[in-house]
């Protein structure tokens, strides 16, 4: 069997997806026709050629301009939609997914506009294709504390729903730290807890992350190779990483695909997983990412099985659900 049909084959798990970054240029269009919004791009064509970053921030600028066509349930339905149909073609079984709520609340949409249009898709995929999700709220770090605290209210209604809470957005100069008393209150609530870190930031965010935000996962984190002492611990806690590489090349984190860690990250004993963050912005779902990193950093069946494994591991599934994929991959 070839690497890509062994790919395909295996279910697996997507842990670090934001629902706004699978926004394809073709429904971008779409939407901002349905809801009489201008453009600055004239076709699709126009809107790929602007995907040019150079790190973090060039992209999130495009990234937060492209979610200003998503205004109704109905378009927060097609949007999760059509991420969930990918799902079903790269066999991923099941998906947590990030939202980020204040990008639409300072833009006037109502907290149950985009939540219940995202839970009917997810009802919908669970029913017509048995794909279960979760859903991760991520705080925006580039804003303050406190509207993360007034965002954290607006949830109130909707928190059965909601699994835990991240934090994504410009990392440099927002250190978790910023977020210390939201993500204590969360805990304290029941949430479980999870944080970008150590994508553009250093191995301290990534500490600061562990100890003070007290997270099950590190999104990205691909910058704990710079500290011995943090990947012993890493390894030794069993923390796993969601790590995006067509997202790490796209964003300028490494050069080339042949330059990423992963490997050495799986090697070093590290809970790895692949995930596709804003796969429209980024070039590629879940198993285009699996097989472009297959491809340059040569992994072999056992590296993608692992892989796989890895990602229902570290899923929040429960221990039977669990059980149920691991013995498929087996
Ligand atoms: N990093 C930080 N914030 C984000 C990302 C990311 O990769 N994608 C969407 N928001
Ligand atoms: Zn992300």
């Amino acid at each position: 069997m070839g690497i890509e049909t062994l790919i395909q084959k295996l279910p697996k798990a997507e842990l670090h997806l934001h629902i706004e970054g699978s926004l394809e240029p073709g429904l971008m269009f779409d939407l901002a026709k349905r809801n009489n919004i201008k453009l600055r791009f004239n076709s699709v064509e126009e809107i790929k050629k602007a995907y040019q970053f150079t790190n973090l921030q060039t992209f999130l600028d495009i990234y937060y301009e492209g979610a200003n066509v998503l205004i109704r349930e109905q378009d927060f339905y097609d949007l999760t939609m059509a991420y969930l149909k990918k799902c079903r073609e790269d066999n991923v079984v099941h998906t947590e997914i990030f939202f980020d709520p204040q990008t639409h609340l300072q833009r006037g949409i109502a907290f149950e506009t985009f939540f219940n249009g995202m839970k009917k898709a997810f009802s919908d995929a669970k029913s017509e294709w048995g794909i279960s999700s979760k859903i991760i709220m991520c705080f925006l770090r580039h804003l303050t504390e406190e509207d993360a605290f007034e965002t954290w209210k607006k949830a109130e209604a909707f928190k059965e729903e909601i699994i835990g809470v991240g934090l994504d957005s410009s990392e440099m100069g927002h250190p978790p730290s910023k977020f210390q008393n939201i993500f204590k209150m969360c805990l304290e609530e029941g949430f479980l807890t999870v944080a970008h870190a150590g994508e553009e930031g250093p191995p301290e965010y990534i500490w600061e992350a562990l100890d003070l935000l007290k997270v099950s996962r590190i999104d990205h984190g691909v910058r704990c190779f710079e500290d011995e002492k943090l990947m012993d611990r890493l390894v030794r806690e069993k923390i796993p990483l969601t790590v995006c590489p067509l997202s790490n090349i796209k964003l300028c984190v490494f050069d080339k695909m042949e330059d990423h860690n992963l490997k050495k990250l799986m090697d070093r004993g590290l809970r790895v997983t692949v995930n596709s963050d804003d796969p429209s912005y980024f070039g590629g779902y879940m198993n285009q990412n699996l097989i472009e990193t297959a491809v340059a950093l040569d992994l072999n069946d056992e590296d993608i099985k692992t892989l796989c494994r890895n990602s229902i591991e570290a899923s929040f599934l429960s221990e039977t659900e669990k059980e149920k994929y691991l013995k498929e991959i087996n």
